[in-house]
């Protein structure tokens, strides 16, 4: 079953076409220059932008399926549309709404809606079958759940975070660091050159016996560090910040090892105490923190302790991509889930409902 993936829901554009056999084709435009200038995501830009983009990105998905030529052809074998329908900002997600349901409604194709988060952690079983029930741990700018995951279509929230998420208590320590946004990348590329001090930042909300999180506690540890250590600032220029990582002090390098090393070892943490609550197949990390190198060492060291499979998804599938909610809704559609046009956008904060219509039998 061929699938057309649309994704909106943040700061990326992206399209994907997807059938069982892998990737057909994916394109994504990232906004992420844009939302530089103002040091985070401007949601009105953000909405703006997907609907200037998202046309010319349909374009090149053909040209990269082989398509141009015979743009019929192509549409006659696509057989679902999936769009991410939330969590995210509402604006973005109507965007990529309306784009879909055009799509589907002019070519007479079933629509499916898809959680952005389920979608995040079910790419992970794009290469390889995912081994039910698992433990989903998903990460990411806005996002930081532990999930019971027993099907596809069952996941089950344990934890989550409190106040900030893993990806922004990064990104708010890279940009008080002096690093554009988003800074969770070169954050790690920094912390790759400098060695971790296990003391230097605590495991913030672990002295107790829940699956929560809660990133402000570190966020302010890291904040105080960094007015103690004017010094450690990173250096302003010209070139790309990716140009200047060389020119980065030893100090500041120790300490995004520190700070990532504590993220990590804070969401490890939790993850071993769910591990005491059920006993899952395997373990999933995904979401955009689960490309941070320390973050997917600390859990292979678990998984590997605990005798249990691991999936974390390439790098460039754990953050937002196409690929993701084409291969969520085909997964959907295979167990016979649908949505009608009527299908409304679930802002981040908001529950998403399971209002999938079945199919009718074929
Ligand atoms: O999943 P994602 O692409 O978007 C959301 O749905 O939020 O995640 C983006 C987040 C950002 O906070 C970004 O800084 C972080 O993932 N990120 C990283 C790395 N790559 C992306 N954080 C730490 N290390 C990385 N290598
Ligand atoms: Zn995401």
């Amino acid at each position: 079953m061929l699938v057309l993936g649309v994704e909106s829901s943040c700061d990326e554009s992206a399209l994907a076409l997807v059938n069982e056999s892998g990737v057909l084709a994916s394109v994504m435009a990232t906004q992420i220059d844009v939302h530089a200038l103002f040091g985070g995501v401007v949601p009105e830009l953000a909405s703006r932008e997907h609907a200037r983009l998202m046309p010319r990105l349909l374009d090149e998905l053909w040209r990269r399926a082989g398509w141009e030529h015979d743009p019929e052809a192509g549409w006659a074998g696509v057989e679902r549309i999936a769009v991410t329908r939330g969590p995210g900002l509402l604006g973005s997600l109507l965007v990529g709404l309306a784009f879909a349901k055009a799509l589907a409604f002019a070519r007479n194709i079933p629509l499916v809606g898809v959680n952005h988060l389920n979608a995040h952690l079910l790419v992970a079983g794009l290469e390889r079958p995912l081994a039910f029930p698992a433990l989903g741990v998903l990460v990411s700018g806005g996002h930081t759940h532990l999930y019971r995951m027993d099907s596809p279509t069952e996941m089950t929230v344990l934890g989550k975070t409190l106040d900030d998420a893993a990806g922004e208590a990064c990104d708010k320590f890279a940009k008080m660091a002096g690093l554009p946004y988003p800074g969770g990348a070169l954050l790690d590329a920094l912390g790759m050159r400098g060695e971790a001090d296990p003391q230097l930042f605590p495991r913030p909300y672990t002295h107790n016996d829940n699956l929560d999180f809660s990133f402000s506690g570190l966020k302010t540890a890291g904040a105080t560090w960094l007015t103690q250590h004017p010094e450690a600032r990173f250096p302003s220029g010209e070139e790309p910040a990716k140009e200047r990582l060389d020119c980065a002090s030893p100090l500041l390098c120790g300490a995004a090892a520190s700070y990532l090393l504590a993220v990590a070892e804070t969401l490890g943490i939790k993850a071993r105490r769910a591990l005491s609550l059920f006993r899952p197949r395997s373990i999933v990390v995904a979401g955009g923190v689960a490309a941070n190198s320390v973050v997917r060492r600390v859990f292979r060291d678990l998984a590997d302790e605990q005798s249990l499979d691991l999936y974390i998804p390439s790098p460039a599938l754990c953050t937002d991509n196409g690929i993701m909610v084409a291969w969520n809704g085909l997964l959907l559609a295979r167990s016979g889930y649908r949505h009608s046009l009527e299908l409304s956008a679930i802002p981040r904060g908001q529950v998403i409902p399971f209002d999938w219509q079945r199919e009718p039998a074929a």
